[in-house]
């Protein structure tokens, strides 16, 4: 279904329009009852009283640990860069010939975004991008349940039912333990929430053997069982605890790989546009004084423009399935003819009957974008033609983020967290293809990631050169 029209409806119609039993059954053996699960009145008030803790005035807060983190990696990125080599002092106007490193951004953006999400969700440290973390519980649960499935941790959710409802197999064992280990680590993790927020002096309980680095009261779990706890909360209209542990893995899940796989395909695309990634690099000026803040972030519009073309071209999940619970009839909004001849404003829909809301197509529309849809040009966001302002996502005139009541509620915070990343990225680093480009694949899931033509068995991957264009002040 391509039709902005038909498509806001079936998204804004959630109790006629929802999740199939066969998706929410996946979601829910591996997240539990999460926001991503639940439907109805039950979606409402978890979305209510969730929603604060990704509103603006949280992810500026949150902010500093996108900005360390993409420091971080930059840092790990420098040091793979072999000091000498042709071409002398790195220079911000030449790169040709410096010293470089081959690497596979993916894998490192993927950790970027667990600590990034460790930290922000939790205030738990993951460690992950760290050479020297040796072992970290969560994560090796978390690694477990993927290396128990195969592919990635959303590709995970695909193919659980096989493996649950078939044999018991090793890898099976595997995945509960890994299940009872997030189950046990959550628990005391909302435990720790729950007693700092009873305290008078909430603002640090120390280090821990949870790996969480103390309860400063700004993380999402934290955020969300304040609001839980709130006085004006009716008792019924509270989350469960078994609910608020469900938005652990909800949220490990649903916000890590989406946004790593959004920024590798935000450097492959500089990559293959390297006029794009100058522009974009003479556009970003030097942080200010004070640090990088939300609000500067917000403020560079070429980076805004290559985020939203990004987020076009290469959304990472490329579609979403509804399933309609009764007879409708769904508004389109042009005519069409159907298979008899007649025109139409409207598609019947029975009971049962599966919709996919094509994300991709849609934001790769032809009608919409003109013929040159399908490049990769930030341009096009100087002047957005008028057919987009139809397109009913919940950010930048792009199905990315998905649309109405159930579109993403991580949003601002992978909008942000992705900007830091390539601001601070691109101002130190050039990057350029490793492989030819057209060995590049997408392989649909429910995120798509990128692999490597007679490379597929060894998993996603972006192998990219990486050289150094100056050793940043900051
Ligand atoms: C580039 C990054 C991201 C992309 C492309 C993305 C995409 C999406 C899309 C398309 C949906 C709607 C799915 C549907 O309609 O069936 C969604 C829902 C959701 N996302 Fe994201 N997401 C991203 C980052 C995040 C982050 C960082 C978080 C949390 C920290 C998050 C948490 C969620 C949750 C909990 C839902 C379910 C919302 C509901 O049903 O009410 N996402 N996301």
């Amino acid at each position: 279904m391509m039709d902005p029209r038909a498509i806001a409806h079936v998204l804004s119609h959630v109790h006629d329009y929802t999740k199939s039993d066969q998706s929410r059954y996946n979601i829910g053996r591996v997240l539990g009852h999460g926001l991503l699960f639940v439907e109805g009145d039950q979606h409402k008030q978890q979305r209510r009283i969730m929603s604060p803790a990704f509103g603006p005035t949280q992810i500026r807060a949150l902010t500093h640990i996108f900005v360390d983190k993409s420091l971080q990696l930059r840092d790990y990125w420098l040091a793979l860069i072999p000091q000498d080599g042709p071409g002398g002092v790195p220079s911000a106007t030449s790169t040709a010939d410096l010293p470089r490193a081959t690497i596979d951004v993916l894998s490192w953006l993927n950790k970027t975004t667990l600590d990034v999400i460790g930290l922000a969700g939790f205030n738990y440290s993951f460690n992950a991008l760290s050479p020297t973390q040796t072992s970290n519980e969560l994560n090796d649960a978390l690694r477990s349940m993927v290396g128990s499935i195969g592919g990635g941790v959303l590709a995970t959710l695909q193919l659980m039912i096989p493996m649950f409802r078939i044999i018991p197999t090793k890898a099976g064992r595997r995945f509960s333990t890994a299940q009872a280990t997030f189950r046990r680590i959550g628990t005391q993790m909302l435990a720790t929430r729950k007693a700092a927020l009873r305290t008078v002096d909430q603002e640090d309980s120390g280090d821990n053997e949870f790996g969480q680095t103390g309860v400063k009261g700004r993380d999402l779990l934290t955020l969300l069982v304040k609001a839980n706890m709130a006085n004006d909360v009716k008792e019924d209209a509270r989350m469960s605890d078994e609910d608020v542990l469900a938005q652990v893995p909800t949220f490990l899940i649903a916000g890590h790989e989406t946004t790593s796989t959004a920024v590798t395909w935000a450097l492959y695309a500089l990559a293959v546009y390297p006029e794009v990634q100058a522009v974009l690099r003479a556009a970003l000026p030097p942080p200010p004084t004070e640090g990088i803040t939300m609000e500067f972030l917000q403020d560079l519009p070429e980076l805004d423009r290559v985020v939203r073309e990004v987020m076009r071209l290469h959304a990472p999940v490329s579609m979403t399935k509804r399933i309609a619970t009764r007879a409708d009839v769904i508004p389109t909004a042009s005519e069409w003819e159907d298979k008899n001849g007649v025109r139409r404003s409207g598609v019947p829909v029975a009971a049962g009957d599966e919709i996919v809301i094509p994300i991709l197509a849609l934001n790769r529309s032809i009608e919409i974008w003109g013929p040159d849809a399908h490049e990769f040009k930030p341009d096009r966001w100087k002047n957005i033609p008028g057919k987009a302002h139809s397109i009913p996502g919940i950010w930048g005139n792009s199905m990315a983020f998905g649309g109405g009541s159930r579109a993403c509620i991580g949003y601002r915070f992978s909008v942000i967290e992705m900007k830091a990343l390539l601001y601070v990225l691109v101002r130190a680093l050039e990057f350029s293809l490793a492989v030819p480009p057209e060995s590049v694949r997408k392989r649909p899931g429910l995120v798509t990631r990128p692999y490597i033509d007679g490379k597929m068995d060894q998993g996603p991957q972006m192998p990219l050169y990486v050289s150094a264009i100056r050793r940043d002040e900051d």
